[in-house]
């Protein structure tokens, strides 16, 4: 399995996936979509995501997951001003043995799925599943489009993968029509929104 040291990836500044500002799905999104419960980002990184749900949600409790203790720093900071977002420095395979069941309505995925050992996936599907009630959503972007890599992460997946993984426990929906990527991106990310079963 492949061990990525993300501490390391961050204090080396050797963190090409970080664009220094959220992913573009968020903000079209947002612009008329409700959600019910708390939002949750597993991987947040520096944050950025974050504190798009944060301003857009701030009814709502956004709580970022990450194990890099620099990433966390990173997304406290950003995030300082809104009372809503909590960043935990903890695994995200940990979450469902200390997190409150059933509060979390809505699990934004951007770039973690990608970054755990493709072994791991089945475990991600089986805790956003665990996590959320039914009608809840998992959504997000993935890459389901990189063929011209060896190793990851990225690690590839296809469409026939996510839907064994995660369709015993969700319907996919798809085109999303909040589909939107970063400029350089375009084709390797497929939108897609989960709807707990
Ligand atoms: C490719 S980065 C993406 C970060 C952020 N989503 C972004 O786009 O800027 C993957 C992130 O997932 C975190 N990560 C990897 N495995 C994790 C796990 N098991 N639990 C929590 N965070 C994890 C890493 O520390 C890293 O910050």
């Amino acid at each position: 399995m492949n061990e990525v040291n993300w501490q390391a990836r961050y204090e080396n500044a050797d963190t090409p996936w970080d664009k220094g500002e959220p992913h573009p799905m968020i903000a079209r999104w947002t612009q008329d979509r409700e959600v019910e419960g708390d939002i949750l980002v597993p991987g947040c990184g520096r944050g950025w995501d974050l504190q798009a749900w944060g301003v857009a949600y701030p009814q709502h409790a956004v709580i970022g997951i990450d194990l890099a203790p620099s990433a966390v720093s990173s997304a406290r900071r950003l995030c300082q001003d809104l009372s809503n977002v909590t960043v935990h420095e903890a695994d995200f395979f940990s979450l469902e043995s200390w997190y409150e069941g059933n509060r979390v309505g809505l699990i934004w995925e951007h770039t973690c799925f990608c970054a755990i050992p493709p072994p791991l996936r089945e475990v991600y599907a089986k805790t956003v599943a665990a996590l959320l009630p039914s009608g809840g959503r998992l959504i997000g972007a993935f890459f389901t489009d990189i063929t011209d890599r060896a190793s990851g992460p990225p690690w590839n997946t296809t469409m026939s993968d996510i839907e064994c993984l995660f369709s015993p426990w969700f319907v996919i929906e798809q085109p999303v029509a909040e589909h939107r990527t970063f400029a350089g991106r375009e084709g390797e990310e497929r939108s897609l929104i989960m709807h707990r079963r």
